[in-house]
């Protein structure tokens, strides 16, 4: 289970409360929750169901039917990899070996220290500077190991600052 305040329990019954009667609400809801806390907790499952008069498994079956929804707390830095065709003909495959190597991180995994999340995604809208990732919301193209040693310190310096 993850560990989610008091604060983040109103919020869910907040947006349960409403968003329940709309047509097709779960989505809805799946979608305020994700924008409101940065992922779907675990807890908010029991109370997606009740609210919409439906079973846990329901709930559980949506959410990870969508790999948009996330379901672990994820790291300050969100980092997608495109594994989509034009990012793998111009070394997509290689490249995600190297972050993955670099960051010690499988995709679906965030560091340790919460700092870093790493995900697959499939294209980015950038083909034309393949290979591309996405760090928080910006896309970066052309990308190589030595561009994202220079992310990553631009990210290490913008964490120092946020102390
Ligand atoms: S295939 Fe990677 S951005 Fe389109």
């Amino acid at each position: 289970m993850s560990a989610i305040t008091s604060a983040d329990i109103d919020k869910i019954n907040d947006i349960l409360q409403k968003n329940k009667t709309l047509p097709g609400a779960m989505l809805p809801i799946l979608h305020a929750i994700q924008d409101e806390l940065g992922f779907v907790p675990d807890e908010s499952v029991p109370m997606i169901a009740s609210a919409l008069n439906q079973s846990r498994a329901e709930v559980h079956g949506v959410i990870s039917f969508y790999h948009h929804f996330l379901t672990k707390k994820p790291g300050q830095h969100q980092i997608s990899i495109c594994r989509a065709e034009s990012c793998q003909s111009m070394g997509s495959g290689a490249l995600e070996s190297k972050i993955k190597q670099r960051l010690k991180l499988d995709y679906h995994q965030t560091s340790a220290d919460g700092q870093y999340s790493l995900s697959p995604v499939y294209c980015l809208g950038n083909c034309a500077c393949s290979p591309a990732i996405r760090i928080n919301d910006d896309i970066h193209g052309e990308m190589t190991m030595e561009k994202f040693e220079n992310l990553l310190d631009s990210m290490v310096t913008f964490n120092l600052e946020l102390k």
